[in-house]
């Protein structure tokens, strides 16, 4: 039940299906630190070897790095865990808990560096531009990152809320590995307007964030009709159908499912054992 797909060109590769650290960190009801742990332990023993993470999954700018500690302490704590992929990224900010752009050249360094005592590594794997900041040139906030990868602070690069112009005009100064944007069947811009099919062509991995709704958003796509009648038909659930539609879009996909419960952690790898068939994925397709 497993299937690798290639993380950009970076040489690494990650199981198909990976999970997103958000909802450990965000809400005020969130999970015990214990209760994270064993759902971070339940992703890895499912075979999950890529974890998102960004400085900012915490409640407001005095615990930034919350995720990536516990992240960390689930990496360590689980016989190998070094070979799990963390990628999280810089140029958010979480004043009084909002979410704010800051991708000044000088603030992207300062994350990284924070970013890198939070995980405990020497080099981050994969260091994500989180949003281009209006404020700042876009070729500045990449040019920075470029310098972070020279200096060997992070091993590859990769973009977050971005479109193709963007992409490329980032790939012209640093090889980019990865753009991880919003897609799911009620939200397929990056289908429909290209993007998705334009970075399998330069050879970058795309990577969906909310692939299931979102935060609240998957209690109601969950329980569509027409995935409940899909997820009877393959023995899988609602959420896993929605993932293999995503693992159907191209083999540079690789969905990042939040999960804060073991339960949701080890159902999405399932997604794994499942083709649609190209009348299912017509259906999912016809929902947006
Ligand atoms: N780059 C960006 O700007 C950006 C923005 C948003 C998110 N992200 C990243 O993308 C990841 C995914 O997005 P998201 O977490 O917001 O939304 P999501 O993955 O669409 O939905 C997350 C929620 O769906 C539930 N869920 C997921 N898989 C499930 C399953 N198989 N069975 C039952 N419930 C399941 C989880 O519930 P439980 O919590 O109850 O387990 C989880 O809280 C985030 O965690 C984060 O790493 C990035």
């Amino acid at each position: 039940m497993t299937e690798r797909r290639a993380l950009g060109r970076s040489g690494l590769t990650v199981q198909a299906v990976g999970l997103g650290g958000m909802p450990m960190s965000i809400g005020r009801d969130g999970p015990s630190e214990a209760d994270a742990l064993s759902a971070l332990h339940a992703a890895f023993d499912a075979g999950t070897d890529l974890v998102d993470t960004a400085d900012v999954y915490c409640h407001d700018d005095s615990d930034i790095g919350h995720n990536e500690r516990l992240i960390a302490k689930a990496v360590k704590s689980w016989p190998g865990g070094g070979k799990v992929v963390v990628a999280t990224k810089g140029g958010l900010t979480r004043p009084e808990g909002r979410w704010e752009r800051d991708a000044r050249p000088e603030v992207l360094r300062a994350a990284c560096e924070r970013s890198l005592k939070a995980l405990g590594v020497s080099a981050i794997a994969l260091y994500q531009l989180h949003a281009p900041d209006e404020k700042v040139r876009f070729a500045d906030s990449v040019g920075e990152l470029k310098r972070l990868k020279d200096e060997g602070k992070i091993r590859h690069v990769g973009l977050s809320n971005v479109g193709l112009e963007q992409l490329d005009e980032a790939l012209a100064i640093v090889r980019i590995e990865s753009v991880q944007n919003q897609l799911h069947p009620k939200d397929r811009g990056d289908l429909d307007d290209g993007l998705v099919k334009a970075c399998a062509a330069r050879g970058v991995a795309y990577l969906p964030y909310c692939p299931v709704g979102g935060g609240y958003g998957h209690i109601s796509l969950s329980k569509h009709p027409t995935l409940m009648a899909l997820a009877v038909k393959h023995g899988i659930s609602p959420y896993c159908v929605v993932l293999a539609w995503h693992l159907a879009q191209g083999e540079n996909v690789i969905p990042i499912p939040g999960a804060s419960r073991v339960e949701s952690a080890v159902d999405s790898p399932k997604a794994l054992s499942v083709r649609l068939e190209p009348s299912d994925l017509a259906v999912i397709d016809a929902l947006a």
